[in-house]
């Protein structure tokens, strides 16, 4: 792929930049989302240039600028909300701050298509999300469509291929927005859309080689999608030099430790994997552990403890494959605020180890790495596994985690997927699971009184685990996991569903 087959999309902050990069590459174009203020210079290494919406207002103080160079590098420019009014008021237009938001969809039409609108209808539903709006395109500008709110719902210089929209073609809410983008990409900055993970093998392949030499390297197998294609990936490359570790931490879900490694050796039969049963060593450290925080950070740290043993086993090492994908990279270089979570993984290691990365998938999105997975051969059950928290079950029981009790959910667990299987909605569904509530409840069964657990279902749909909506499942079948539930698991006497969405809760309950 040339240089200039790569878009930058420069980020002004708003919640949907990476909404706009998955659909520039599901039109087939490579993307790196950079920060508003890069300079003209870096971005000059790229083929066409996407301004990003934001939260700001454009006459703010301190509101954030692009380099003033960047209109002199003759790339083709896309602004989008907040990019277009930035792209409106430096160029001499005039945007107007207006006190109420239009927010929804609205009906657009199309004046004059320039090569954006090109193949659309005149009329058009697009998603609207601004205050300000553009009332006088700068000179040079035509206006391309309007909705009854927004007089400048799209303008451009066709000459200096500068083009910017008001609404936003990077959601669903907006029918037609893959196409306005498409149009951009292909018809205004003549890129070709040549990205595909066929493409990305070809380029990869080769740099894992160069990187690892005749180095050996070691992977942490979890289980879960993003490191389990990054063996396999690196595992086509080097072969046997790489070995991988699947440490069986006793929190896995029913079945998993033997599906998972089964999985592994019928999939790459070359592949050197080794599973480490250390169950006892961490049920041993979290003895009356409760606190949420605490139980991550106490399974945390035995992880890298019983890694390290295992590696250092293994003569020496020079490389630890990690499977980092995109969002893990664009998030880390947005100063976050409060840590909700401390997410487990294996960050402390490489300094400890004297390890280097290889990170094949920093470049991904998680639905390319599931694509990249198939095209490497994993079976379907690893590559749309769904997402699995590193400290596992024991962040789903409340409380202190017991044997007994990490079985209970274990066994609640297995039903509420095995109830949601057939229904198809394995794939629709980001994650469904049981969580063991920690509180007991009076119930009656036969004609005994019974003191029992509570279980709660969750099942939420989302695009990424940043926001979610809880799963409204069909009532039969909640009333059949309610009722199995109650009947197959011992001790169970009450079942709820979690119907809170994220935020304001999150996906698992510690
Ligand atoms: P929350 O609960 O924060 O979860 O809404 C968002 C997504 O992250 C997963 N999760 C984790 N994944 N290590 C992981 O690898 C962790 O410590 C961890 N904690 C939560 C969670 O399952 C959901 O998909």
């Amino acid at each position: 792929m040339t240089a200039l087959e790569r878009v930058a999309i420069l980020d002004f902050g708003a919640q949907y930049t990476q909404l706009i990069a998955r659909a520039v590459r599901e039109c087939g174009v490579y993307c790196e989302i950079l920060p508003g203020d890069a300079r003209a210079s870096k971005v000059a290494e790229y083929g066409a240039v996407i301004l990003s919406g934001g939260p700001a207002s454009v006459y703010d103080a301190g509101a954030p600028r692009v380099d003033p160079e960047l209109f002199g590098a003759g790339l083709p420019l896309f602004g989008i909300c907040y990019g277009h009014q930035l792209l409106a008021m430096t160029l001499g237009g005039r945007v107007e701050r207006s006190a109420h938001k239009e927010y929804g969809q609205a009906e657009m039409r199309v004046l004059s298509s320039n090569g954006l609108f090109d193949g659309l209808p005149e009329q058009m539903a697009v998603w609207m999300s601004h205050g300000d709006r553009v009332v006088d395109v700068p000179t040079g500008f035509a206006v391309l469509a309007s909705t009854p709110g927004t007089p400048v719902a799209a303008m451009a210089d066709a000459t200096r291929r500068i083009f910017g929209v008001q609404f936003h073609p990077e959601v669903a809410h907006t029918p037609l927005g893959r196409q306005v983008l498409e149009n951009f990409l292909r018809r205004i900055a003549g890129l070709h859309g040549t990205w595909s993970m066929a493409r990305y093998r070809e380029q990869v392949e080769p740099a894992i080689a160069e990187q690892v030499g005749q180095g050996r390297a070691v992977v942490a197998l979890s289980g879960g999608v993003d490191s389990a294609v990054a063996t396999a990936l690196v595992h086509g490359v080097i072969g046997d030099r790489l070995t991988a570790i699947y440490v069986d931490n006793g929190l896995q879900r029913q079945g998993e430790v033997a599906e998972v490694s089964q999985a592994f050796r019928s999939a790459f039969p070359g592949l050197h994997l080794v599973v480490v049963d250390a169950a006892q060593r961490f049920l041993h450290r979290l003895v009356r552990v409760t606190e949420p925080e605490s139980k991550r950070r106490v399974i945390g740290a035995e992880f890298i403890d019983v890694f390290e043993e295992e590696a250092s086993r293994l003569g020496p090492i020079d490389f630890l494959v990690q499977g980092t994908i995109y969002p893990d990279v664009v998030e880390s270089g947005v100063g976050k605020a409060a840590t909700i979570k401390s997410h487990h993984n294996v960050g402390g290691l490489p300094e400890r180890m004297r390890l280097q990365l290889v990170e094949p998938l920093r470049p991904l999105f998680k639905d390319e790495v599931r694509r990249l997975g198939e095209d490497l051969g994993l079976p379907a059950s690893l590559v749309w596994r769904q997402p699995f928290p590193g400290p596992g079950l024991a962040i789903r029981v409340l409380g202190e985690v017991t044997p007994e009790r990490l079985e209970l959910l274990r066994a609640a667990d297995a039903i509420v997927r095995e109830e949601l299987g057939p229904h198809g909605l394995g794939r629709e569904i980001w994650q469904a699971f049981a969580v063991l509530g920690g509180s007991r409840s009076v119930g009656v069964m036969g004609d005994a009184r019974t003191y029992g657990e509570l279980v709660a279902v969750r099942a939420v749909s989302s695009r990424d685990g940043m926001t979610a909506d809880w799963s409204r499942l069909p009532h039969e079948l909640l009333a059949r996991i309610s009722q199995r539930l109650c009947n197959e698991v011992p001790g169970v006497n009450r079942v709820v569903y979690d119907i809170t969405s994220k935020p304001p809760a999150t996906i698992e309950w510690e």
